[in-house]
């Protein structure tokens, strides 16, 4: 009997180079939250990045978005607006500092927060004498915001826009690379991103003097003293130098990494993108989309399901869009101003497997699988 392997959602792919990384950490006893993978690393990613952006690796990047917050001085009963249609970890740093989150639902053309709920969600803050602190917008699944809407709406009312480029490395907006287009932008390197350091972050800034706030307030915020010193609360919040290494061979491929995951899109499209039952999101003209997953909206959450179920009988990993915040049992004492959109994505969309190591034949599988459910 011939077993067929699993298909993964979205599985780590290694470059090559990681271990010669990991074992000069090794080698040269670098074995700490710093050292010069960790330098060569951040170098790695300000290159890839260019526009003299400032990059601090950092443990995860739900702690950059918990840094991010700090940097922008957030406390205890502020209001940050987060886009609701994302993963809970843009959300949860909020509640870190004590502050409320105010959730904003999307638009139909990236999937991502509204301009025009957005702006409403400022101006009920303005009426009630509270202006929210600050904005976090997500490219979700690689796609771009409306970047030049929301930093137009930022700036109207002097409000930073927090970047949760988590799954967005490689993707740009008008050419210019996602994680430089707001005020802090944040990546994530968990296991499952275009990228992996296993787990990993980093925050994105725009000087050396931010990149440095937050690097002295990811290592405990040690005052310059010889002994321990702290004027302030900090984090334990670096990158681990073994784990950097594993970033530097990652960093080499990444170009890769983004054609491989953009042609499965494509293909996918090309095999399925004509059948009415199915929705492909179409990238808008100032969009680069990194493709990290490719979703489709069925015409049914029925038939989602069913689509879903079969792939799982097969061995195959697909996951449902993901569930609103404001849907979420944890945050539904929280404010939300929803148009239906996101509810909807949620219920009809479909994340397909995307790994950048996925065969042709993987996705022929699924998509003969897809092909077969909506037939019956
Ligand atoms: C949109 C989004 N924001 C934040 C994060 C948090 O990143 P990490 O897992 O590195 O903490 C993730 C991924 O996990 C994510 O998908």
């Amino acid at each position: 009997m011939i077993t067929k392997t699993k298909i993964w959602l979205s599985s780590p792919h290694m470059g090559g180079n990681e271990q010669n990384y990991v074992q000069e950490a090794f080698d040269t006893n670098w074995i700490a939250p710093l050292g010069p993978n960790v330098n060569a690393f951040e170098k790695s990613i300000e290159d890839y990045l260019g526009n003299s952006l400032k990059v601090a690796a950092l443990s995860s990047g739900t702690g950059a978005i918990h840094l991010a917050l700090e940097l922008l001085g957030v406390t205890k009963e502020d209001d940050v607006i987060c886009q609701s249609f994302t993963f809970s970890a843009s959300a949860n740093p909020i509640t870190y500092l004590g502050a409320n989150p105010i959730f904003v639902d999307s638009e139909r053309d990236t999937w991502n927060i509204s301009p025009i709920l957005l702006e409403k969600a400022i101006k009920d803050g303005l009426l009630n004498g509270k202006k929210p602190k600050a904005i976090i917008a997500v490219h979700l699944y690689g796609m771009p915001y409306k970047v030049d809407a929301i930093n137009e709406i930022a700036s109207k009312y002097d409000i930073p826009v927090i970047e949760d480029s988590a799954e967005a490395l490689g993707s740009t907006y008008k050419n210019r690379p996602c994680s430089g287009l707001g005020t802090i932008g944040i990546l994530s390197f968990n296991g499952n991103k275009i990228i992996t350091t296993s787990g990993g972050g980093a925050l994105v800034a725009k000087s050396e003097e931010l990149k440095k706030k937050a690097v002295f307030l990811a290592t405990q915020a040690r005052d310059n003293a010889p002994h321990y010193e702290h004027s302030h609360i900090g984090y334990n919040y670096r990158m681990s130098n073994v784990l950097a290494g594993i970033g530097r061979g990652q960093m080499e491929v990444i170009e890769d990494r983004v054609a491989s995951r953009r042609g499965n899109y494509d293909y996918y499209k090309s095999k399925l993108g004509q059948i009415p039952e199915l929705e492909f999101l179409n990238e808008p003209k100032e969009n680069r989309s990194n493709r990290w997953l490719s979703c489709i909206l069925v015409h049914s959450y029925e038939m989602r399901e069913k689509i879903r179920l079969t792939l799982l009988d097969e061995d195959i990993e697909s996951r449902p869009l993901w569930k609103p915040m404001h849907l979420q049992p944890v945050f539904k004492n929280c404010k939300i101003y929803t148009d239906g959109t996101s509810e909807d994505l949620f219920q009809r969309g479909l994340c397909l497997p995307s790994g950048s190591n996925l065969q042709k034949e993987d996705l022929d599988r699924v998509i003969e699988i897809i092909l077969k459910v909506l037939a019956l």
